[in-house]
């Protein structure tokens, strides 16, 4: 199954997308916005193409093979944007997008433990290759106090700190390997009841975000993503997330008409008919700068 993409004619009209543009797509996923982008920007345009999941960057490649115009792809994470840059001789790019979070084969077929609803290792880090943490470390590891302050504050789970102490309270027992180990241990908790979203999606959310360091690594990569755009360049950025949002938003408030201009005031979000198509795209917020 390949990854939609959300908000895909609105990037490419805030983008200003024309040929021969240099676009940076710090996300490519599965190359969705990317390959919309390149018909814009062929036949001379460059294509820099990043993700920090090595599988992602394969399929993108082989999703985009057919287009003619220079493409470079690289394997890291996007949080080293100004070296992956500098080491590619780019100097400055036209367009920049980011379009934060999972893609959906991620979630549903890589076997990283990312949903809920399949049995498989709590692993959730987008670059599998690196030593970094897991989510079975974290659950395995944390202090209950620090488990409760990730599920309340990326997660904005309201039973946090009941289910860290039900996390710490089975893994006396037994290590805590699965996602199945896991869902079992929130739903003691939080019970399916009425609720339209399954009772341990907080908790995965949240976990997963402390995994990749989601919020870290945004906060990192704004100032450098403003840096690398030539003068009318422009800065797209799709959130998922209301801190992912705050984020952007409050970065880009305090550089308003110093280095960037802000063009929507209001975030973009999509038309009835996508959200209509695509649940994804109901949490989807765009926000657009210019370089000044
Ligand atoms: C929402 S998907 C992008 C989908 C893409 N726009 C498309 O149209 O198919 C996000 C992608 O960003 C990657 N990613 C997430 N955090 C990253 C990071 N810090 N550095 C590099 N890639 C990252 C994920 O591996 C995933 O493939």
């Amino acid at each position: 199954m390949r990854h939609i993409p959300v908000l895909v004619e609105e990037v490419v009209e805030s983008l200003q997308l024309r040929s021969g543009m240099i676009i940076v797509d710090c996300t490519l996923g599965d190359g969705g916005h990317s390959e919309r982008i390149l018909q814009k920007i062929q036949p001379n345009g460059v294509l820099i193409g990043i993700d920090a999941d090595i599988v992602s960057l394969d399929r993108a490649k082989k999703n985009l093979d057919k287009y003619d115009s220079k493409k470079i792809f690289i394997n890291e994470n996007f949080v080293n944007l100004e070296q992956i840059l500098q080491k590619n001789k780019i100097n400055k790019a036209d367009g920049i997008l980011m379009d934060f979070g999972w893609s959906s084969p991620q979630f549903s077929e890589r076997g990283r433990g990312f949903s809920f609803n399949l049995d498989e290792v709590l692993d959730m880090r987008y670059d599998a290759k690196n030593d970094g943490k897991t989510a079975k470390d974290i659950v395995n590891n944390y202090s209950e106090k620090d488990l409760e302050i990730l599920l309340r504050k990326y997660g904005e789970e309201k039973n946090s700190k009941r289910i860290a102490l039900e996390i710490v309270k089975k893994r006396k027992t037994k290590e805590i390997v699965t996602t199945n180990d896991l869902v079992e241990i929130v739903m003691k908790i939080n019970k399916k009841g009425k609720a339209k979203i399954h009772p341990a999606t907080r908790v995965f959310q949240a976990i997963r975000m402390e995994v990749n360091n989601e919020l870290e690594v945004i906060k990192k990569v704004l100032p450098d993503a403003v840096e690398s755009l030539s003068v009318g360049g422009r800065l797209a950025i799709i959130t998922f997330h209301s801190l992912e949002d705050s984020i952007v938003k409050h970065y880009f408030k305090s550089q308003s008409d110093k280095s960037i201009k802000i063009i929507n005031k209001k975030p973009i979000t999509g038309s009835v008919e996508e959200l209509q198509n695509n649940p994804r795209s109901r949490s989807a917020k765009l926000r657009v700068v210019e370089k000044i």
